[in-house]
């Protein structure tokens, strides 16, 4: 009985301390207009990300938000981005945008929130 309070405890522990991480790469990405384009990140530990909520943005608009289990699209993203919703579960909050465009060339900056945890991290692109 001890144990399983104990168990329970310290998952409520990790669940509030995690990172965001981007992995770096040795070669610089490369994309094609119009073709799809992923940016990696995830939580470290790869703890479940399905209830926290997930907002990616570049420097002036909203790519994207995951909200109460549910994405929405940035008004000027429509029809262009999605998550990984299966992989939220291990973590990986990556986004994926479809039909790149040159004007998707630029920062993006990723948020989690998990109760009283905020984590955020920025992507560089030029
Ligand atoms: C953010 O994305 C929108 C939609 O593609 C674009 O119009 C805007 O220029 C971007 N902002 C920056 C700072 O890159
Ligand atoms: C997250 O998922 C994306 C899309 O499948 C994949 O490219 C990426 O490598 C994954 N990241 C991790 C840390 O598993
Ligand atoms: C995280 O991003 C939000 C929204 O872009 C910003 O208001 C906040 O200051 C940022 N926090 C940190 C620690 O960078």
């Amino acid at each position: 009985m001890h144990m399983k309070i104990w168990i329970h405890n310290f998952s409520l522990f990790l669940t509030e301390n995690f990172q965001l991480v981007v992995p770096s790469t040795t070669k610089e990405p490369e994309v094609s207009l119009g073709a799809d384009f992923i940016i990696p990140c995830h939580l470290s530990p790869e703890i479940s990300a399905v209830g926290m909520e997930i907002g990616w943005s570049n420097d002036t608009a909203c790519v994207c938000l995951y909200k109460d289990r549910k994405v929405t699209e940035g008004v000027l993203f429509k029809d262009r981005v999605s998550l990984f919703t299966h992989k939220l579960r291990e973590g990986n909050v990556s986004l994926r945008l479809k039909n790149f465009r040159l004007s998707d060339i630029g920062n993006y900056h990723c948020q989690v929130i998990s109760k009283d945890r905020r984590e955020n991290i920025t992507v560089r692109g030029e």
